[in-house]
């Protein structure tokens, strides 16, 4: 996996807004690498920025936010440099696409599903109306929709929430990007529904083999989709690291906090919560900005905010707890044996 080359990095990253004559830091100093192929999920709390960091990826921030700092590479391009629509629409929805939470917003309700497709089919493809057709159509076909000839004719509102998150995929899929940001994509629909459009994505991976930013807040489904990790908070990545690093071996406060929470290893009807709130994005933060919701935070964390650690070759950790002066601290109980649990957990989910 890690020989696997670079196709999206980011290098020290920061994203301001103007909010009434004031500056609202959303993103601060992140670096991070998308390799060839894979999935990167990028979790945190809401407001940490994970949509704010992804749209600098399509030139999708708000008109009052703007990128303060760094660059993002993307082939040999640095798309921080782009500034028009036409130079984005080069790559917005063509070499990297987004599907967000609400199928809704992506869609047009007043015009049939078929000739929404076949649109971006012959826009990207350069495709006639007849081929865009009968591409659209196969491409309904491998998201799942059933009798896709006769259901091309049909309205958005036609269609179930699920089938609906199904056809922004196609159209996400139709100029075969390279990259695919999923916005909290099943966040909006139930359960059963929910695991299914997560089948999709690694199906539709493995055969168009695009790389994928995944956001969600749901720990469980990180565990099955992704192969990176990019923990956030306050605008910061806090920790990344595999799947496995993060889950059996996180180092951060907040990360264990985060696992704290997993519904599945809730023991009483008590879910866990992270006590207190994430500082205000408006004023410069000093230190860790973690370190108020710390249960036992050091001095320094109050003073200097924490380098990255390197945990291992794939895994490093912004906490000061890493330090070599920093007393021992072991990880909460509930999350110490996590393995054992995880396996446990599956195989019930996937056995009852
Ligand atoms: N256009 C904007 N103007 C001002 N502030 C903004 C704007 N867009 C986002 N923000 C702020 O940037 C921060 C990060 O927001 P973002 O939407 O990225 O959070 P998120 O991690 O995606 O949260 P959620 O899980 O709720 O989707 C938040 O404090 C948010 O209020
Ligand atoms: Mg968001």
């Amino acid at each position: 996996m890690s020989n696997k080359k670079v196709i999206l990095s980011a290098k020290d990253i920061s994203v301001e807004f103007q909010v009434r004559n004031r500056t609202l830091r959303a993103i601060r100093n992140i670096s991070v690498d998308l390799h060839e192929g894979e999935t990167l999920a990028l979790v945190g709390e809401s407001g940490s920025g994970k949509s704010v960091f992804t749209k600098v990826f399509t030139g999708m921030l708000e008109a009052n936010g703007s990128v303060a700092t760094g660059a993002v590479t993307y082939g040999d391009m640095n798309l921080t440099d782009l500034k028009t629509n036409a130079e984005w629409e080069k790559i917005r929805g063509s070499q990297i696409s987004t599907v967000f939470q609400d199928p809704m917003t992506s869609l047009n309700p007043i015009k049939t599903i078929g000739s929404q497709i076949s649109e971006t089919v012959i826009k990207h493809q350069g495709k006639t109306a007849e081929e865009a057709k009968a591409i659209a159509i196969d491409l309904m076909n491998r998201v799942g929709i059933p009798e896709a000839e006769k259901r091309y004719d049909e309205y958005p509102f036609q269609y179930s929430g699920g089938m609906r998150q199904r056809i922004v995929i196609a159209i996400a899929l139709s100029s075969r990007p390279k990259v695919l940001i999923c916005d909290e994509p099943t966040t909006a629909l139930d359960v059963t529904i929910q695991a299914q459009i997560i089948a999709l994505l690694k199906e539709l991976k493995e055969e168009y083999g695009f790389a994928m930013i995944f956001i969600t807040h749901d720990l469980g489904v990180v565990a099955s989709i992704a192969d990176k990790v990019a923990v956030m908070y306050s605008g910061e990545i806090i920790e990344y690291g595999t799947v496995e690093d993060i889950f059996y071996d996180s180092r951060h406060p907040y990360t264990w906090a985060l696992l704290s929470s997993l519904p599945q290893l809730a023991t009483t009807e008590k879910l866990y919560s992270i006590a207190g709130t994430p500082p205000s994005l408006y004023s410069e933060i000093k230190g860790d900005a973690f370190a108020p919701r710390n249960p036992k935070p050091m001095a320094i964390d109050f003073v200097e905010s924490p380098p990255k650690f390197p945990v291992s070759e794939t895994h490093w950790a912004k906490t000061w707890l890493l330090d070599e002066r920093a007393p021992e601290l072991t990880k909460p109980e509930g999350i110490q044996d996590l393995h054992a649990k995880m396996v446990k957990i599956y195989a019930k989910e996937g056995g009852a």
